[in-house]
């Protein structure tokens, strides 16, 4: 056990941060100690060290913080749900298909939608809009004849009639009503066209699940219809003459479902609506059952709001055979299935990389010793160092934090001055140092060194939680985290990591190690000339559009790369990440009107003679630069 972090001694340095649970498919730590990518597609290939990969984009200009999209990651998940939901369904003689949509808005980027059509060609996979910008960004893909398109959301006539003409061009673009009131704004757009639509039924289950978005299930969660909408709705449609176009069932699940049996549960519930609409007579073929496969973020297989208690072949399985079982009970044909995994799809094929610019150390190696003519609230501070020993470590703390704070309330009053507070704090900082050294070694202080953690460094970290970690601030989102290198060596120190807005929240104070949840990181005491890298890694869902310009950090640099089978990697694309004049166009200011007023109070400022002509050039040349550059530190 290392005394000062209370970190095991292990050769594979990297398992303190379980990366051997949540990222076995994904990572391995090089005898080097660098973090190294590994190949899902290529098991054989050898792994690609990241710090190289960083190395090697540095020198062609791609510079941290970067997101780094790695292609092969977001392939193999597609070919995972395909092929789990293919075999579960030869398994169990499920007679009919899997035919899965990506969710647009869980990544809209072009860069991971025009590779999510690619790779889903060979499956039929299709796209999911819940919106009519996303509706455009489907319909600008070339998807294979038998994809579907899914329109959830709130609808108007123009998403309608867009929505309904592109059957003429071959899409299966599927309305799903989520109203009565849109109801009847698809029957006026249908009667206006002359094209047939494929309709969908929005139906909310009461079954609820747990987990973080346990709100979005439930009959009072915002969309879909209850059973009373859901009839008027099928009554509308036949007086209408439209009930024949009525073929999927969309009932959402939810997101990030921890427990595989809330899934069983939940279909249960949305079979039975299906088997009983096709009583009714509604021509039902396809059952869509929205999001919900999770992701294991932490890595404990478990029923938990970051962990989940199967697998996607488990949760393909189960599906198949609930639906197969409901099906056969009441007579009805096996329908088409249908999901919305978005999360699952692609989650793990991002990771936010950022080099740490400086540590706040809340540790002193040294203790200085009392001066003459010390206050004696300091000569006593000092003296708790001659009696801290292993039985007496509550009561030092105790001791050395009242003496502290009375010497802080004795600065504020001006009773002493500057010099005698550092060496106050000093001590403080030394004495608690030991205190924890000496709980980390001892199981019945458990306690006590948890509070002390406390204590941990704050490393400054290049990156905005605002902008790339949006639901770690909002909704407290655990990602993995690690170190990206030193992986031989045990970290020495532990620390929070702040990122460089000027918000107190910006700060990443919840981790999950090996060992469980903490409120700090192990760390290595920075290396004087390398920098140091950290990873926070399944960051491709959500994160990118939802992250706002706090403090006008804008979007990073983003690398999209593919493994190559012999261990090395292609830069396929590379989109930089805002410079300031973009982020100022975003908060209605237009770059060339600052650069213009700058330059006015520059001339205006020689005129006055507060300023030499020959400052001129450098002014302008600084603001200039600024102004083209990157929003973070450079
Ligand atoms: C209708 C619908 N489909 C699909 C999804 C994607 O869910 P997930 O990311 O959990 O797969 C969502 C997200 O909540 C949703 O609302």
């Amino acid at each position: 056990m290392d005394q000062a972090t209370g970190v095991a001694e292990q050769q594979d340095f990297g398992a303190i941060y379980g990366v051997d649970r949540w990222g076995d498919e994904h990572f391995c730590v090089l005898p080097n100690g660098d973090l190294a990518l590994k190949n899902p597609l290529v098991p054989d290939a050898p792994p690609t060290s990241l710090p190289e990969i960083l190395g090697d984009l540095d020198q062609r200009g791609v510079h941290v913080p970067m997101l780094l999209r790695v292609t092969g990651y977001l392939e193999h998940e597609i070919r995972k749900i395909n092929t789990c939901f293919q075999e579960a369904i030869e398994r169990s003689g499920y007679r009919n298909e899997y035919r899965g949509v990506f969710p647009i808005k869980v990544n809209q980027q072009a860069q991971v939608v025009d590779r999510i059509v690619e790779y889903g060609r060979e499956f039929n996979y299709g796209l999911e809009a819940g919106s009519k910008p996303e509706l455009v960004i489907a319909l600008a893909h070339p998807l294979a004849k038998d994809a579907l398109v899914v329109c959830n959301g709130v609808k108007d006539a123009e998403f309608i009639r867009l929505a309904t003409l592109s059957r003429k061009l071959g899409f299966n673009t599927v309305i799903v009503l989520e109203s009565p009131l849109e109801t009847d704004t698809v029957i006026e757009v249908c009667k206006e066209l002359d094209v047939e639509p494929i309709l969908g039924v929005r139906v909310k289950l009461t079954q609820k699940i747990s987990g973080n978005w346990s709100e979005s299930s439930g009959d009072r969660s915002t969309f879909g219809m209850n059973t009373d909408q859901l009839v008027a709705v099928i009554d509308k449609l036949r007086e209408n003459n439209l009930l024949h176009c009525l073929k999927l069932q969309h009932s959402h699940l939810g997101s990030q479902v921890p427990d595989v049996n809330d899934v069983r549960r939940a279909v249960n519930e949305a079979c039975r609506y299906f088997t009983e609409m096709t009583s009714e007579g509604v021509p039902l073929t396809h059952l869509d059952l929205g999001g919900g496969l999770g992701v294991d973020y932490t890595g404990e297989k478990r029923a938990s709001e970051n962990s989940i208690n199967y697998t996607v072949a488990e949760y393909a399985a189960n599906i198949v055979e609930m639906v197969g079982y409901a099906m056969d009970e009441a007579g009805v044909d096996h329908p088409v299935l249908v999901t919305e995994s978005g999360r699952a799809i692609v989650a793990t094929s991002s990771m936010l990389i950022f080099n740490v610019l400086e540590a706040t150390l809340y540790d002193s190696a040294t203790a200085p010793a009392a001066e003459p003519d010390d206050h004696h609230m300091m000569t006593d501070l000092v003296a708790v160092s001659d009696y801290l020993k292993p039985e007496r470590l509550q009561e030092c703390w105790n001791d050395a934090t009242f003496y502290r704070d009375e010497l802080r309330a004795l600065f504020r009053r001006g009773y002493i001055g500057l010099r005698q507070m550092a060496r106050a704090e000093r001590v403080y900082m030394h004495l608690m140092n030991r205190i924890r050294a000496h709980a980390a070694s001892l199981e019945d202080e458990y306690e006590l060194s948890q509070q002390l953690e406390k204590f941990a460094d704050i490393y400054h970290c290049n990156f905005s939680l605002f902008q790339s970690l949006p639901d770690v601030w909002a909704i407290d989102q655990v990602h993995p985290i690690m170190p990206l290198q030193m992986l031989d060596q045990a970290p020495d120190r532990r620390a929070v990591l702040a990122d460089i807005t000027c918000d107190s929240d910006g700060k990443v104070d919840r981790f999950i190690l090996a060992d469980g949840e903490s409120p700090s990181i192990p760390v290595h005491t920075l290396p004087e000339k390398t920098p140091y890298y950290m990873g926070v890694f399944f960051v491709g869902a959500y994160q990118e559009t939802l992250g706002d310009l706090h403090n006008l950090f804008g979007d990073t640099n983003v690398a999209t790369i593919q493994l190559r089978a012999d261990g090395g990697f292609d830069l396929l694309h590379e989109q930089e990440g805002d410079t300031i004049a973009e982020v100022l166009s975003y908060v209605e200011y237009d770059p060339s009107h600052c650069v213009a007023a700058f330059r006015k109070l520059v001339d205006n400022s020689i005129s006055a003679g507060s300023l030499r002509s020959a400052d001129r050039k450098t002014l302008l040349r600084a603001y200039r630069d600024s102004i083209e550059g990157y929003t973070y530190y450079e």
